[in-house]
């Protein structure tokens, strides 16, 4: 390593930075304001990043995905989230539910469902939370019984991202009532698995374009080698993967909020009151001034963060929380601004700046809401 390599981003990187942006640029952006007035997936966003290897690109090549590190796949994540926040859920939430699969399951189950993901033939959805048990994870009523050969499921999931899209769920159940948190193990259900079906799509603030549905289990029998680790790891497993993906949430809240400091950026230079352009009024200066240095702080921790996730260093459970905390409630106060700056206009669907304000609201809360990051960062710092 040169001196000049000294704390920047390795050139691969940036090389992906800009083939995503490309792509999304071209084939992703176009479609942003229409899957959110309407609500439905965004196939053809799904399409391009599928035909350029961007949907799940942490898949690790020995199972025929891209074998994008962390930093690179927080990277696409953001870059597609500053296009259409909806569609970045497509390379993320592949990466929620494979994590368990990838952290702690046999190399069987590796084996029949990753390359699914990675070829883009499925996807792959993460189904942790219940109506009664959001925050509280670990009080999840969703059972599993063991028959023979089988396991059992039966319960119901909410809030589940890219529910009834995604060909695969990774499923978190109580095997053991008596055991709390470690009376739960994980398992892979399949959406063809009989007794699996779908409440009705949520009504959303944002984040339109990615279904959110309650996922239900009625009897659904599933071979007893579909376990992902131990019975009664689950949870751990659970929280291993959040560790990680927490990360993949702060790239997408910073990929969000950048797209709404560059369409600020833009109109503050067009737009003119008073006989010159409102980016001449140093009120409005001050204003882009803090969103860049909000936006370039989050970015630094959520770096820094992906770093750790891809090392599996010991204090990524703080530095992931830290960085989902830091960079949503960033995106929320860069995105809110970004509508200040444009005024009534930033008001109206005519430009895309409320979509965004509306989109990174999510990201305070999905993944852990911004409170319970406070209590996984304290609890570390306790810890020492
Ligand atoms: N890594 C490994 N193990 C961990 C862990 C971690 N990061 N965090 C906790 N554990 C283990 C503990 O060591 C403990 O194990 P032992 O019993 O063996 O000691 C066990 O798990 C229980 O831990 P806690 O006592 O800390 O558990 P808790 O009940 O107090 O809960 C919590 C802690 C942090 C609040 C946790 O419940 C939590 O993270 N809640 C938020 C849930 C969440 O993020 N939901 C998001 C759903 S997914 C989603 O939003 C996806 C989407 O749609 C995009």
């Amino acid at each position: 390593m040169s001196e000049f390599d000294v704390y920047r981003l390795p050139e691969d990187h940036e090389t992906i930075r800009a083939a995503v942006r490309e792509i999304c640029d071209a084939r992703v952006a176009p479609h942003a304001a229409e899957a959110d007035e309407t609500g439905e997936f965004p196939k053809a966003s799904y399409d391009a990043l599928r035909s350029s290897d961007f949907h799940a690109p942490h898949i690790p090549v020995e199972y025929g995905g891209a074998g994008a590190d962390a930093l690179a796949t927080a990277i696409v994540i953001e870059e597609v989230a500053r296009a259409c926040a909806s569609s970045s859920l497509i390379p993320a939430v592949n990466k929620l539910g494979t994590m368990p699969l990838i952290l702690s399951g046999s190399a069987s189950l590796k084996e029949r469902y990753l390359p699914k993901v990675a070829s883009g033939e499925a996807m792959f959805s993460y189904c942790l939370s219940e109506p009664e048990a959001g925050s509280d994870a670990a009080s999840m009523t969703t059972r599993a019984v063991r028959d023979g050969d089988f396991w059992v499921l039966n319960g119901v999931k909410r809030w589940i991202t890219n529910a009834g899209v995604s060909e695969f769920y990774t499923v978190f159940a109580v095997t053991d009532p008596s055991a709390r948190s470690r009376g739960i193990s994980a398992f892979v259900v399949e959406k063809s698995d009989e007794g699996v079906s779908f409440g009705a799509p949520e009504k959303k603030l944002g984040i339109k374009g990615s279904p959110t549905r309650e996922v239900y289990f009625d009897n659904v029998r599933i071979p007893a080698d579909r376990m992902i680790g131990d019975e009664g790891t689950g949870f751990a497993t659970a929280m291993q993967t959040l560790d990680h993906t927490r990360v993949t949430i702060a790239a997408q809240a910073i990929g969000i909020a950048q797209g709404a400091l560059d369409f600020a950026l833009s109109y503050a230079k067009e737009r003119k009151q008073f006989g010159k352009p409102i980016a001449d009024f140093q009120g409005l200066q001050f204003m882009l001034a803090d969103m860049g240095m909000k936006l370039e702080a989050a970015r630094q921790l959520t770096y820094a963060a992906a770093g750790k996730s891809e090392r599996g260093d010991a204090d990524l459970t703080y530095f992931g929380a830290a960085a989902k905390c830091f960079a949503s409630d960033a995106a929320m106060e860069i995105t809110t601004d970004a509508v200040q700056i444009l005024g009534g206009y930033g008001y109206t669907r005519d430009y895309p700046v409320e979509r965004m304000m509306r989109d990174a609201k999510i990201t305070q809360i999905y993944e852990g809401t911004n409170q319970v990051q406070r209590i996984v960062m304290a609890r570390q710092l306790l810890k020492g």
